[in-house]
């Protein structure tokens, strides 16, 4: 049998996300365009992307820099080259911006090209009816930071093709990543599960206490075991990014009262504090 090929790769959102699968996928020695509808974006995603090639190699750990910096562009939409065997979209987390991109790559993209959603929480079957091309449309969700996370969650819509799933799923295994199949339901195995790792943090801070933040960061650090603590994990997803997703798992639950938001997510985005990115969130990061 035939083993899938992924030589030519899209990652369409330069952001948090894109930039970072953009870098792994690179890595894997394919050939990367990277795209934003940013420009300023798109400039120092790839800023960002060459310093941090730059510092492993004076790490010592890693020896083909100059090789990988010529297998990434950075590029408008319009101008990627149309036989790429795998795009991947990480743009901002609205489904009918999300569905009208799709429509826009199905129509670009030569007919073998699987394009795939990085959505956190976004049914895929709701994306995939936005595209002609059913069978080539899946959910590919990496975490963050996504060049050092394992985990893709590998989500096969209602249409999509069983053997993409399975070929995509051995090709990431074979890269040293970990898949997981995941059901199309909303937030998938680690988004659902992990609502309540930000939901009850924030009923039991419930107002801004900086100082109570930080003692349940480390309570669940010390004593749970977990890597990061809850808020200092949000300020890294992106409170906004992590707002839209709490709503939208909220919403697929019917409203379900354990998965609600809290108002101090939807406050900080008001106020424009996104976590890290901004330099803002739970924590000032300046
Ligand atoms: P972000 O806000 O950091 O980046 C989004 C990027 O998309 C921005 O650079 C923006 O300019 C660009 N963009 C927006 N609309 C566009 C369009 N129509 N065409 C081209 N570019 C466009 O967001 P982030 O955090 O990277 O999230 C992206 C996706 O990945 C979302 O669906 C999110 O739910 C998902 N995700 C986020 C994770 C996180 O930890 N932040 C983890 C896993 C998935």
């Amino acid at each position: 049998m035939k083993s899938l090929n992924i030589n030519k790769v899209v990652i369409i959102g330069a952001g948090t996300m894109g930039s970072g699968i953009a870098q792994w996928f690179t890595q894997q020695l394919c050939s990367v365009e990277l795209v934003d509808n940013s420009e300023a974006q798109l400039q120092k995603a790839l800023k960002d992307i060459h310093t941090s090639w730059d510092k492993l190699a004076e790490k010592g750990k890693l020896s083909n820099a100059a090789e990988l910096k010529k297998l990434i562009s950075i590029k408008m939409i319009d101008q990627v080259a149309k036989d790429a065997d795998l795009v991947v979209e990480a743009i901002i987390e609205n489904l009918e911006i999300k569905r009208e991109l799709f429509k826009k790559l199905d129509a670009y993209f030569e007919p073998h090209t699987i394009l795939a959603s990085n959505t956190s929480s976004f049914p895929i079957h709701l994306m995939a009816e936005a595209v002609k091309r059913k069978d080539k449309f899946l959910g590919l969700h990496f975490f963050n930071p996504a060049t050092i996370m394992k985990l893709v969650e590998v989500i096969k819509g209602k249409d999509s093709s069983e053997q993409i799933c399975r070929d995509l799923y051995a090709w990431f295994d074979s890269k040293d990543k970990k898949p997981a199949f995941c059901k199309d339901s909303p937030g998938f195995i680690v988004n659902r599960v992990a609502r309540n790792f930000y939901g009850e943090p924030l009923r039991i801070v419930d107002t801004e206490n900086e100082a109570k933040e930080k003692e349940v960061d480390a309570i669940l650090k010390e004593v749970g075991g977990f890597k990061m603590g809850p808020f200092e994990l949000m300020d890294l997803i992106g409170i906004d990014v992590n707002y839209s997703v709490t709503c939208s798992v909220w919403e697929a639950y019917n409203k379900e009262p354990r998965f609600a938001p809290h108002k101090l997510q939807k406050q900080m985005v008001d106020e424009k504090r996104f976590g890290r990115k901004s330099k803002r969130g739970f924590y000032k990061y300046d």
